[in-house]
């Protein structure tokens, strides 16, 4: 959508995968879906150093309203989980440099049963996010079908765009058709959404952040020409942090959605995330790649017998990025190749290793070289041809 929004994949926190629709704040105040938790997680994002990363959205998802519209028929935050209301919300994200998103559903009701946003109130509850300042709206899809829905994610993004105020928005349309054409138009999507969820929920498990990444990929022919500055597919949130994943698979996520120019929306808890966890969101290179302006969505190259697969994004200035991955569930894996075998054909190259945070001795294209890669893990490179590679290897340093 051309908004001027998210012209690099939109970062920062949302609340679903980690927090769900708890709402009882009696027995479960910290984790409980109210203003304190949103609140909680800009500090952390102010105050840790998420926020100069580019991390800066504080996004509200599901279960945060009251259970009936009010007088005017306007949403309404519940009264007792968010005392002082979303504008006081808004104005505390606003006042540490940060922004907030909110959720919506197209259809009677949201999927956890609160009030739905139907055709006739499309342009009431843009105007209400507009007079909160609200900066983004994810519009989900439960208790709509496909024809009003045909009808109601056009007509959202209209009215957003009519409020004059700047929102992203994300669509979860495609999620709720299947996610492949003729079903889903994606050119259309590019016209009307920032971002737009593809498929269904992530869990926090490596099966569900696996099957999520190989559907990605097996579809990559429809999928990544879609994306582009302004228009992201969504693979959904980073479950880095939770419990389900190991450290390689944590990396493994980080850097499958950077391949992907995927928005990265942390869903975990910032309070508490170990050290770890954090240096892998946090990781420079990491981010460089996702937020590349260029914003050409990468591919899947390969897929070995062996179980290893690499992905390949091509970057600004020459550069690129890869990924070697295994499946494999034995031990290291000692994987041999070229940049050639890779399609690779300037000569002279130098690599550097995105977390390991080293930057390799040159070698050219047709030299075979071997990376050791972790079950579940990936090996992650920045690679440039010679001439261009910044002189320490301090690459991510710098003003972008
Ligand atoms: C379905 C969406 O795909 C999820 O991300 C989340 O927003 C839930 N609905 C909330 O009910």
């Amino acid at each position: 959508l051309d908004n001027g929004l998210m012209r690099t994949p939109p970062m920062g926190w949302l609340a679903w995968e980690r927090f769900r629709c708890d709402i009882d704040c009696d027995h479960d105040p910290k984790n409980c879906i109210s203003e304190n938790l949103f609140m909680d997680m800009a500090d952390r994002l102010a105050e840790d150093g998420w926020r100069e990363l580019g991390y800066v959205y504080v996004n509200i998802d599901d279960c945060w309203s009251s259970m009936e519209r009010d007088a005017n028929g306007r949403l309404q935050a519940d009264p007792k989980r968010f005392p002082n209301g979303i504008p006081h919300l808004a104005r505390y994200v606003h006042d540490r440099g940060l922004k907030l998103g909110i959720y919506g559903d197209f259809g009677t009701h949201t999927c956890g049963g609160y009030p739905g946003t139907t055709l006739d109130k499309i342009q009431t509850d843009a105007q209400t996010f507009a007079d909160w300042g609200i900066d983004m709206l994810k519009l989900d899809g439960c208790y709509s079908n496909a024809t009003e829905q045909e009808k109601g994610y056009p007509l959202m993004s209209q009215a957003l765009n009519a409020t004059g105020r700047p929102i992203g928005y994300s669509c979860s349309w495609p999620a709720y058709q299947g996610g492949l054409p003729p079903k889903v138009n994606y050119t259309q999507l590019g016209e009307i959404c920032n971002l737009w969820r593809n498929y269904g929920d992530i869990q926090d498990s490596w099966s569900s952040v696996l099957n999520i990444a190989d559907w990605f990929f097996t579809n990559q022919d429809i999928l990544q020409p879609a994306a582009g500055p302004g228009r992201w597919n969504d693979p959904d949130m980073l479950v880095i942090g939770d419990f389900g994943l190991s450290f390689d698979q944590s990396q493994t996520q980080m850097a499958l959605w950077a391949i992907m120019a995927a928005p990265l929306f942390m869903s975990n808890d910032l309070r508490s995330i170990d050290a770890r966890s954090r240096t892998i969101l946090q990781n420079k290179g990491l981010i460089y790649i996702n937020q590349d302006p260029l914003g050409i969505q990468g591919r899947r190259l390969i897929k070995e017998q062996s179980g290893v697969e690499v992905f390949w994004r091509p970057l600004s200035n020459d550069a690129s990025a890869l990924v070697f991955f295994s499946r494999r569930e034995d031990m290291p894996y000692r994987y041999q190749t070229s940049l050639k075998k890779l399609n690779y054909t300037a000569g002279v190259y130098q690599a550097y290793d995105v977390y390991q945070e080293k930057l390799l001795p040159a070698f050219k294209d047709s030299t075979d070289f071997v990376v050791s890669i972790n079950p579940s893990g990936v090996v992650m490179w920045f690679v440039v041809p010679t001439k261009q590679m910044m002189g320490d290897g301090k690459l991510f340093g710098g003003d972008r």
